[in-house]
């Protein structure tokens, strides 16, 4: 039977349904009742129960400047001392809080105790170098304990980090280092991927030549491999040398609940990207809870989250939930193919993970990796220690999603496809291992208390069965406070007058099953794209293609790919003639070079096509549908009588 006649219906074990923090469907429904019967007391009661306070909250939510809502607003608390002071208070003192596996396979543990103690000798160090409350950070460091430890130090002294991810060029840097204002850069010499050396801090060097980080007037530098690196007198200094003679304690910055946490700046559909800036009270909470309740977290468990912390989701599942939750996770420099593709299995064996949270993107290479050489395929470990499987960042096919459910969980462990975004904070639908049956390609249903729902254009609900926009329809504790510097874009952004700014607006569609009333998300419906599980922005990747002297124009669109998802499919105009040929070839990677210069190596056009010009209407507006069917190499049967110069679909429609 074919994927799309079969839907196969999973339900959770009796044993998970008896153990599980949410147990049972019953148990999820009392929860989403709750919430809908008194939805500020619902919160409240959690906030109460899951995150330590140091000085209460008597006000839950305020609405009064919609759409910038505010939670526990008069509460204080500190993040970091709910990650670390708090276990150790608990007696988990000498629990291993991480697994470090260095890319060549070097293991590192680390204690709660010892971790507080180190993250206190740099909150200090940061403190003796002037950061301040409120200050921002960026942080541009490889997957290391050092990483973790420089955002809970910001968060102990209550300085907002910004991540960058290390993939990133000179100048995203640059420009996240500017629009933060940054105090403080904290990054590392290199960093060791996939048995190779990458070399991070002339990255680094290079973003400030460009002009625009005067803010910034300190770099600490983590020795990670004593590569060669160049250190700027009066700016930059190494890490353990800024560590000398640190007191092992620091007392917590005791922060208001609004306090913003950390900036991570995300591709939106126009322009540059936008810092998304989350508070402490209201983002810890439903770090925590989604620990607890979509990955079942116990005390025993060994948990482990792929994802980088230059991401929303290494910073949920990675710096702050699990810790919070005082569990043992691993943290892996590599990549999942070095030395082999059975990487991922055999550190899974290795560890005892019970725990394992990745992208479909990975799932689908391993796949093929798997099926190619049975020596790397799951079978041939032993993963018998997996309870709970997770997927997140993008659509889980099915096909990967049964051979996830079968291989590496052994058709015991239920897969928590877990939706949700930069914006949300933490899950926002996704089945609970311990209650929801499964459907292979639907994240299911809402997290208890998210109020997500499906409408048309003009914020009427639209019926089950029938595709619309997903929207949220009240605010939820970790949900995105504004964009940093713009809360205009914000409001644009997220609270469209569409609905009269009284929904959040997610930037997906979706459809919920006639008969389940099951989510499944349908992608993107701005100019988004989702590469390996990575948010893109055309406008981003045109404006790289466009600065490029030769470039006179470009358009670029998503097409569906079997590994990555989407691929990014570039057309260009050059400002001399047409090229063709091997010069064609020469010049396409001389640009997809120069995009992955500009934004980052996962930037690059995988598909990129040269023509004398785009499809335009006589307005002079670029044609996206058709250039979507060209990229995915479909016949033109849409109407083109609208279009100036139907010449130019032939020209394009021909690949490199
Ligand atoms: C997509 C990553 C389908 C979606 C946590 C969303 C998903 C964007 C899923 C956010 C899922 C994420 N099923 N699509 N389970 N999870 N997405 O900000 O398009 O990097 O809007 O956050 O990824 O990507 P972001």
């Amino acid at each position: 039977m074919s994927e799309a006649t079969e839907v196969r219906v999973y339900e959770p074990s009796a044993e998970l349904v008896r153990n599980a923090a949410v147990s049972g469907m019953d148990a999820y429904k009392a929860l989403c009742a709750e919430a809908e019967r008194d939805y500020e007391g619902y919160w409240a009661r959690l906030a109460r129960e899951h995150v330590t306070w140091q000085t209460p909250f008597t006000r839950t939510l305020n609405e009064d400047n919609r759409p910038f809502f505010k939670w526990f607003e008069d509460g204080k608390l500190n993040v970091s001392y709910n990650c670390l002071d708090r276990n150790i208070q608990a007696g988990l003192g000498d629990k291993t809080a991480i697994i470090f596996e260095a890319d060549d396979g070097t293991v590192t543990r680390v204690t709660y105790s010892e971790l507080l103690v180190r993250v206190s000798r740099l909150a200090n160090a940061l403190r003796a170098k002037g950061v301040k409350k409120g200050d921002r950070v960026v942080i541009y460091l490889p997957m290391s304990i050092e990483g973790i430890v420089a955002m809970q130090a910001c968060a102990r002294i209550g300085a907002t980090h910004s991540v960058v991810f290390g993939g990133f060029s000179a100048q995203s840097l640059r420009d996240r280092i500017s629009d933060a204002g940054a105090v403080m850069l904290i990054t590392s010499d290199e960093q060791c991927r996939g048995g190779k050396n990458i070399p991070l801090k002339p990255i680094v060097d290079e973003a400030f030549g460009m002009g625009g980080c005067e803010s910034c007037k300190t770099v600490i530098v983590y020795k990670r491999t004593g590569g060669a690196c160049n250190m700027v007198e009066g700016r930059d200094v190494w890490l353990h040398d800024v560590l000398q003679g640190q007191a092992d304690t620091c007392e917590p910055e005791w922060v208001e609940a609004e306090h913003p946490l950390f900036l991570l700046y995300t591709s939106g559909s126009t322009g540059k990207p936008k810092g998304v800036q989350h508070s402490s009270g209201g983002y810890l909470l439903h770090a925590i809870l989604t620990m607890k309740w979509t990955f079942d977290i116990k005390p025993t468990d060994v948990f482990w989250c792929t994802a980088d912390i230059g991401w929303v989701t290494g910073h949920t599942y990675i710096t702050y939930g699990p810790l919070a939750c005082g569990s043992t996770e691993i943290v892996f420099e590599g990549v999942p193919t070095y030395p082999d593709a059975g990487r991922f299995w055999k550190m899974i064996q290795d560890h005892k993970v019970s725990v394992f949270y990745t992208a479909p993107t990975a799932i689908r290479s391993l796949i093929k990796a798997a099926d190619a050489n049975e020596a790397v395929h799951p079978k041939s470990y032993d993963l018998s220690s997996l309870r709970i499987l997770g997927s997140v960042g993008e659509p889980i096919n099915p096909a990967a999603w049964e051979w996830y459910y079968q291989n590496v969980g052994g058709s015991r462990c239920p897969i928590v496809d877990t939706f949700w975004q930069t914006e949300t904070g933490g899950h926002m639908i996704t089945p609970l291992p311990g209650a929801t049956p499964m459907i292979p390609g639907s994240c299911t249903l809402p997290f208890p208390g998210i109020q997500a729902a499906i409408v048309d254009e003009t914020g009427n609900d639209v019926p089950w069965g029938q595709g619309g926009i997903l929207v949220v329809k009240k605010p939820w504790p970790s949900m995105i406070r504004t964009i940093y510097g713009d809360p205009d874009r914000f409001v644009k952004s997220y609270y469209p007058a569409d609905f009269q700014g009284r929904y959040y607006l997610a930037g997906d569609g979706a459809i919920r099953d006639a008969k389940t009333g099951y989510f499944t998300i349908t992608g993107r419906i701005d100019d988004v794209l989702n590469v390996s599980g990575h948010r893109m922005g055309t406008m981003e990747i045109e404006s790289a293609l466009v600065a490029h002297p030769l470039v006179a124009e470009a358009a670029v669109v998503g097409r569906p790919d079997d590994l990555t998802g989407e691929a990014i499919c570039a057309f260009v105009v050059l400002k001399r003639s047409r090229p063709t040929g091997d010069e064609a070839k020469q010049i396409a990677n001389e640009l997809r070079n120069w995009v992955g210069k500009e934004i980052g190596p996962i930037a690059k056009p995988k598909d990129l096509r040269f023509g004398d010009n785009l499809p335009k209407t006589r307005s002079g507006k670029i044609m996206r549908r058709l250039l979507r069917s060209i990229a995915k190499g479909e016949q033109i049967t849409q109407d083109t009588s609208t279009l100036e110069n139907p010449a130019i679909l032939d020209q394009l429609a021909q690949t490199l």
